[in-house]
């Protein structure tokens, strides 16, 4: 089926980071860098090489400096160019040139399925790329890539979706999978935070998905649980009941820097694919004779 290419992508960051606590009491928790570079912009970067150019953040309270790492910062040009660091000038200029970046505020944290529908000015009646910033993804062909050809494929939703250990299975969305060839599987159902021994799958969705307009007046009908959050699971299996939904076990590691022990993990192997840390930061490690 011939779709026309999404260019839109939404990234819900209004979240208030408490597993962050307190580096995350008065800064976004998507600013803390893995090695030299804020979270946020690992993601921004999956979406630019995927083809997804008009990107929308939907923030909220305190969310102040991502706004200002994706603009321009004239003071620091000068002062880069007028000292000569002309490497360091160029690297903070590709960041505000990545993309068209547009905001849009959450006022209250109520919900990844409302942060979404805060976006639904912005994105219209077009099909969208959603990111989740806590999920970093190093693959061959970046994530939201492998799920747009899904797309591009199917004309339906997409989630990406991992084989978890089961007794992690609790902790995501899980779906009920038809497996369609490959890696690509039909969505039966989907079940949010199930109890590991009733989960339909061991398939959990992860924060990549393709989704179609047709989620934003569902969502707007979607009701809030028990916390008062919409969750985006429940309109997304409204959605099912009216449409095909797929899902995408992508190439690739998944890094959850959204938890402490993930972050850990993600710093250490950064640091160790980095040309000029590696060697250095292998021969520390190993010193440590742990
Ligand atoms: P999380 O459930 O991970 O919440 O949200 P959080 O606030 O980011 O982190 P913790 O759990 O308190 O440490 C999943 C994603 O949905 C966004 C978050 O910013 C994150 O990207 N979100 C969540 C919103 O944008 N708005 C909300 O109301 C809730």
């Amino acid at each position: 089926m011939q779709q026309p290419p999404v260019r839109k992508a939404v990234f819900p960051v209004a979240g208030l980071g408490t597993r962050f606590l307190p580096a995350t009491k008065a800064q976004p928790k998507e600013m803390l860098p893995l090695v030299d570079k804020p979270t946020i912009q690992y993601v921004v970067e999956e979406a630019v090489a995927s083809g997804l150019d008009e990107i929308t953040l939907v923030t909220g309270r305190n969310k102040r400096a991502i706004e200002d790492h994706f603009d321009a910062a004239f003071e620091l040009e000068y002062y880069l160019q007028d000292r000569g660091k002309m490497e360091e000038l160029a690297q903070i200029k590709t960041i505000s040139e990545l993309a068209s970046v547009s905001y849009v505020r959450q006022k209250e944290p109520l919900g990844l399925g409302h942060a979404i529908l805060c976006a639904r000015p912005l994105v219209g009646d077009e099909p969208f790329g959603v990111f989740l910033g806590d999920d970093i993804i190093v693959s061959r062909v970046p994530c939201m890539r492998q799920l747009l050809d899904v797309f591009e494929r199917h004309g339906g939703p997409v989630l990406a979706v991992m084989r978890m250990p089961r007794e992690e299975l609790g902790r995501y969305g899980v779906i009920a999978p038809r497996g369609l060839g490959g890696s690509v599987y039909e969505v039966q159902d989907l079940v949010e935070k199930p109890d590991p021994r009733d989960a339909p799958s061991d398939l959990a969705i992860i924060g990549r998905y393709v989704l179609t307009p047709d989620i934003f007046p569902i969502l707007a009908d979607t009701l809030p649980d028990s916390r008062g959050e919409i969750q985006l699971t429940n309109g997304l299996r409204a959605l099912r009941g009216r449409r095909l939904i797929y899902a995408v076990e992508f190439e690739g590691k998944r890094h959850d820097t959204g938890e402490k022990l993930g972050f850990l993990k993600a710093t250490v192997e950064f640091a160790l694919a980095r040309p000029d840390l590696a060697d250095q930061f292998r021969a520390y490690l190993k010193s440590l004779d742990l």
